[in-house]
């Protein structure tokens, strides 16, 4: 019989990516969207990857009501849980919308997995929880130290599946604490695509490249890092999407929880992500040094042992596909985007 996932934040950045891996791994895959932090069209990009049409609910997660019907109206057999707000900035400004969207909406979904009898779920964490750590590569026995409300949200979020899966044994989560996400799926159909003006680094810089930013401005070059400009593990996305459906595996085979970093364990500096992007977009890059921005830390970087014994998780993509695929999604994306057509011809 096969199984069927809930996919909420779908059509996301991490959550369309995952979709196309879930698919690709037998899963049927039914995705949960308000289309707040994600373009209209995504459904139907994903179809032209897949083939296949897409089930999709369009909604909050916080709609009780529209969660009740769908899983009333599906079977699911497991959750995996992108929709959240993200953005460690927007955090400190709507700290009650953060607390609202990531802890009530979690809490909610947990309270309909309740009733619907599923008992699966897969939680989008960060490298966030670490806040400033004293070691890097950090471990997952690190400590929690949240530095902002978006933190302390993910934070929340896996001492209430803690809490839940000792309180009760029929559940069983996977908590997968992300680096930094980087790079597009190899149709250039699907990638990060930001509303406004990018905060993370990559599409920052993908938008350099294209001419519709006149310079990246780099945050500080003064830290205690190679280069003196801040080091990420940076991981490729379609990577963090295979890990996703490893996790989800594992939960539905073993009905153990469990809490990995994922990551590559290997840091590259701001100046390191320009000349990768550079060479992968065929020129210099044109950038500025100013002052740090508030609560970045010097160093994040992920320890991976951890994933690779319990999931047989491993990164296979490296810096230079991470650039190659955010160059060719973007120029795919601008020449959709001035044809007028959402969607761009379908790759045969
Ligand atoms: C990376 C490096 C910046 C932009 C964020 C979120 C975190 C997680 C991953 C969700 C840093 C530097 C950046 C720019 C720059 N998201 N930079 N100029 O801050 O590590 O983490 O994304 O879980 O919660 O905080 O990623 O891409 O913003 O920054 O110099 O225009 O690039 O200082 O050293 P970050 P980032």
């Amino acid at each position: 019989m096969t199984q069927t996932i809930l996919l909420t934040g779908g059509a996301g950045y991490i959550g369309s990516h995952t979709y196309v891996a879930l698919k690709a791994a037998g899963f049927e895959v039914v995705i949960l969207d308000d289309f707040s932090n994600a373009a209209r069209d995504v459904p139907d990009r994903l179809e032209l990857i897949t083939g296949a049409p897409v089930r999709l609910y369009e909604g909050s997660v916080l709609d009780r009501g529209l969660l009740a019907r769908l899983f009333t109206e599906t079977r699911i057999d497991a959750v995996v849980h992108f929709a959240a707000r993200k953005a460690v900035g927007e955090s400190v400004a709507m700290p009650l919308a953060y607390f609202e969207t990531n802890c009530t909406g979690l809490v909610g979904l947990l309270q309909e997995m309740e009733a619907a009898c599923v008992h699966r779920l897969v939680f989008s964490s960060s490298a966030t929880v670490y806040g400033i750590p004293d070691v890097t590569p950090t471990p997952e026995t690190a400590p929690h130290r949240h530095m902002n409300p978006y933190g302390l949200t993910k934070i929340t979020g896996e001492l209430i599946l803690d809490a839940l899966a000792t309180s009760d044994p029929k559940w069983a989560f996977g908590t997968l604490r992300y680096f930094n996400p980087a790079g597009a799926h190899g149709s250039a159909l699907i990638g990060e695509d930001p509303s406004d003006i990018p905060n993370n680094l990559m599409p920052y810089i993908a938008q350099v490249a294209m001419g519709q930013r006149p310079h990246l401005q780099v945050f500080g070059d003064d830290y205690p890092t190679p280069d003196g400009t801040g080091v990420r593990d940076y991981i490729h996305v379609e990577d963090l999407a295979e890990g996703h459906v490893l996790s989800l595996k594992s939960l539905l085979e073993t009905g153990e929880s469990h809490l990995v970093n994922l990551g590559t364990g290997r840091g590259y500096s701001v100046l390191e992500m320009v000349a990768a992007y550079s060479a992968a977009c065929g020129r210099a890059l044109p950038y500025r040094i100013v002052d740090r921005r508030p609560g970045d830390v010097p160093i994040y970087c992920a320890t991976v042992e951890r994933a690779r014994a319990l999931l047989g998780f491993e990164a296979k993509r490296d810096l230079a596909q991470m650039c190659a695929s955010s160059w060719a999604w973007i120029q795919a994306r601008a020449q959709a985007n001035a044809a007028g057509r959402p969607t761009p011809p379908r790759q045969d």
